[in-house]
């Protein structure tokens, strides 16, 4: 349960959600230092004092620091780097937590919101990879892309996110390849529908604006029928995946069944796919 201890970690996306899951974990495990990346200053700072309060309460005496700034935005992702180096010498592990989700069907999806996706999913991944990977050369650190289900499998309803999520593993494939001469590692996390208080309330807006969609669309993974996952148990097995350094993490397990039939037999992985979700 200590992968981390006395390391540093960066988590991009830190503040909510996912990230703020992986960052308590840490916290958990003794890491030394653990640093929250962001736009909203404010969500930052509530995540910090989250962090300080799980600190206390199991006697870890993690330092949380944070960084403001959009990573989809190149010239912020490069102030962000500088500010890393600065306040940490050395890091051990990147976390590029920060995703958008969609709902809508292709018929109304635009070539703005597919941007707005791709900015959200990939840029922000390419730009943490460009200006971090540096310091994880340094360190032979870890670098973890958080994909989704979504990077592997292409469901209805999900307007461009799977487009954006597919787009994130090619390039976590690449980086892999094209940086594991450097030192650095990078892992794909591709996780199913995570259970949250939010959980089918968050696209309602998405959903009033297509009049296609299936009321179901509006539910974790677009209907998806799967428990969504606990996520302190996954930010669990996301860091122990990193510690060992896999390529890939797929959750639930049994998503690799539909990727190997799909890989056998499109038209049964189709068949399957469209009789698991919405
Ligand atoms: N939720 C699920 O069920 C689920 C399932 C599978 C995979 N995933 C993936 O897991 C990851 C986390 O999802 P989540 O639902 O937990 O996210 P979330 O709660 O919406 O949190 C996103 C985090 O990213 C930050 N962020 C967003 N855009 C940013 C930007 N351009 N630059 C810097 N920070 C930015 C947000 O803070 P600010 O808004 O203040 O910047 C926030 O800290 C995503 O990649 C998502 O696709 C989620």
């Amino acid at each position: 349960m200590s992968d981390w201890k006395d390391k540093t970690a960066v988590i991009c996306g830190g503040s909510s959600g996912l990230g703020l899951h992986l960052a308590t974990e840490l916290v958990r495990q003794g890491c030394k230092q653990v640093v929250l990346i962001g736009r909203d200053e404010t969500k930052l700072s509530q995540a910090v004092d989250s962090l300080r309060s799980v600190a206390l309460t199991v006697s870890s005496k993690t330092l949380v620091r944070t960084i403001s700034g959009d990573l989809s935005n190149v010239d912020q992702a490069a102030n962000c780097a500088k500010t890393l180096s600065q306040i940490a010498p050395s890091v051990d592990l990147i976390i590029q937590a920060i995703g958008v989700s969609d709902r809508g069907t292709l018929a109304s999806l635009t070539r703005e919101r597919l941007h707005e996706l791709v900015d959200a999913n990939v840029v922000t991944s390419l730009h943490a990879i460009q200006h971090f990977s540096s310091m994880l050369a340094a360190s032979r650190g870890v670098m973890v892309l958080v994909g989704s289900l979504s990077s592997l499998f292409a469901p209805r309803f999900l307007g461009g996110y799977s487009i954006a999520k597919h787009g994130l593993a090619a390039l976590a494939q690449q980086a892999r390849l094209e940086y594991s001469e450097s030192g650095m590692h990078v892992m794909l996390c591709c996780p199913g529908p995570i259970a949250r208080d939010d959980a089918g309330k968050r696209y309602e807006q998405r959903v009033s604006s297509d009049g296609n969609l299936p009321a179901e669309a509006l539910q974790p993974g677009g209907g998806a029928k799967i428990k969504g996952l606990n996520p302190s148990e996954l930010a669990q097995q996301i860091l122990r995946s990193a510690s060992r350094r896999k390529e890939l993490l797929i959750l639930p397990r049994k998503a690799w069944w539909l990727r190997l039939v799909t890989a056998i037999s499109q038209r049964l992985g189709d068949r399957i796919l469209r009789s698991k979700s919405s």
